[in-house]
C-alpha cells in the first residue's frame, strides 16, 4: 500500500501485471501517472471484507479498522471510476486478511464476500479477470495447526463452481518459514536476580530476527553443538547484546548449554533476514544455503565498512 509516484512510474515502464489499489487516492495517482506516461495501468481493488482471521492483531489486515483495501461499498466506486478512465483496465479483484490463519473458514468467508461483488460488477458490465486471495496460510512454529492447503483447495473449488474466474495466491511465509534457521553462539550464561530466569547471552539479537520481540512469537530453540552431557539444565531468556529489554529470541526455556554452545534458532526462514536491520550498528548475518549435504554462502556477512559506505563525508 502507499505506493509512490516512483514506484508507480517504474511498475508502469516494466509492465507491471496489476496494480492492487488500496484507496481512492491511490486509484486516481495512478491514472494520473498513466496518462502522463501515455500507457494503459491494469488495475485490481483489495477489499478489505471486515474478517477476523483469529490471528495477532499486528498481522491481522482484513478487519474494517485495518489501513488495507478499501469495504465493499467503495471497492465499487473506485471500480466504476476506472471503468471511465481510458488510463485504467480493470483486471481483477484482491484481498488478504491475515497471516497464520490456521482454519479455512475465515478465507473461504473472503472469498464469499468478493465474489458478491464480482457478480455485483458482472450485473454492471464490468467482468473480473482473476480473483487475488492473498496469502495467510498458517505454518506451524510451536503447536500451531498448519492450514490444510488440500482442504483449503477442494473447498475453494467448492465455492468457485461453475465460474470461469482464475484464481489467484499469494504464499508467503508457507514456502519458507520452517525451511531456514538462525544459529547462533552463547556468549555468557548470566544468573537472574533473586531467583529470577536467568540469561543466556547469544551473539544473535532482534535485528537477525525481529519476530519474537515485534509479536512475542514463539521460536523452538535447539543445542545443536558445544554442549557436554554433565553441563546442567538451565531455565532462561535467551536474550542478544542489543539495549533494549525487548531484544530476546525466546523466554523462560529450558535448555542443556553452556557457555560457547551453539544454537539454531528454528522456522526463521520467513520474515527473518527482510526484517533484519543495522540497529547498534550490527552486521546483518551471512547467509548458507544448504542443498542436501552441500553448503554453499550466499550472502556474505555485513561488514562495518558496508554500513559505512552509503554515509556521505
Ligand atoms: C498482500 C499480502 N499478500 C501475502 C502476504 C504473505 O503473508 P504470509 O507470509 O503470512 O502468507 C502478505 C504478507 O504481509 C501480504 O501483505
Amino acid at each position: 500500500m502507499g505506493k509512490s509516484v516512483a514506484e508507480i512510474d517504474l511498475a508502469l515502464k516494466v509492465g507491471v501485471g496489476c496494480f492492487n489499489v488500496e484507496s481512492r487516492s491511490e486509484l486516481i495517482r495512478i491514472q494520473q501517472r498513466a496518462e502522463l506516461a501515455q500507457k494503459v495501468a491494469p488495475i485490481s481493488i483489495r477489499v478489505n471484507p471486515d474478517i477476523d482471521a483469529n490471528t495477532h492483531p499486528y498481522i491481522s489486515t482484513g478487519l474494517k479498522d485495518s489501513k488495507f483495501g478499501v469495504d465493499a461499498n467503495t471497492a465499487l466506486t473506485l471500480y466504476s471510476i476506472a471503468a471511465k478512465s481510458k488510463a485504467l483496465s480493470i483486471t481483477g479483484i484482491d484481498c488478504h486478511i491475515g497471516s497464520q490463519i490456521a482454519s479455512t473458514g475465515p478465507l473461504l468467508e473472503a472469498l464469499q464476500s468478493i465474489l458478491k461483488i464480482v457478480d455485483t460488477l458482472s450485473d454492471g458490465g464490468i467482468e473480473l479477470q482473476h480473483v487475488n486471495l492473498g496469502g495467510g496460510f498458517g505454518v506451524r512454529y510451536q503447536d500451531e495447526q498448519a492450514l490444510d492447503l488440500d482442504a483449503y483447495g477442494a473447498q475453494l473449488h467448492k465455492l468457485l463452481g461453475p465460474r470461469q474466474l482464475p484464481l489467484r495466491v499469494e504464499p508467503g511465509r508457507s514456502l519458507t518459514a520452517n525451511g531456514g534457521l538462525l544459529l547462533t553462539q552463547v556468549e555468557y550464561l548470566k544468573p537472574g536476580q533473586e531467583g529470577a530466569t536467568g540469561f543466556a547471552v547469544v551473539d544473535a539479537a532482534m535485528n537477525d530476527l525481529i519476530r519474537p520481540s515485534l509479536y512475542d512469537a514463539w521460536h523452538d530453540i535447539v543445542v545443536v553443538d558445544g554442549v557436554n552431557p554433565e553441563d546442567p539444565m538451565h531455565r532462561l531468556d535467551v536474550v542478544g547484546p542489543i539495549c533494549e529489554s525487548g531484544d530476546f529470541l525466546a523466554k523462560d526455556r529450558s535448555l542443556q548449554l553452556s557457555e560457547d554452545s551453539l544454537l539454531a534458532v528454528l522456522s526463521a526462514g520467513a520474515y527473518g533476514m527482510c526484517l533484519a536491520s543495522n540497529y547498534n550498528s550490527r552486521g546483518r548475518a551471512a547467509e548458507v544455503l544448504v542443498d542436501g549435504t552441500k553448503l554453499e554462502c550466499i550472502r556474505r556477512r555485513e561488514t562495518i565498512q558496508d554500513q559505512l559506505r552509503l554515509e556521505l563525508p
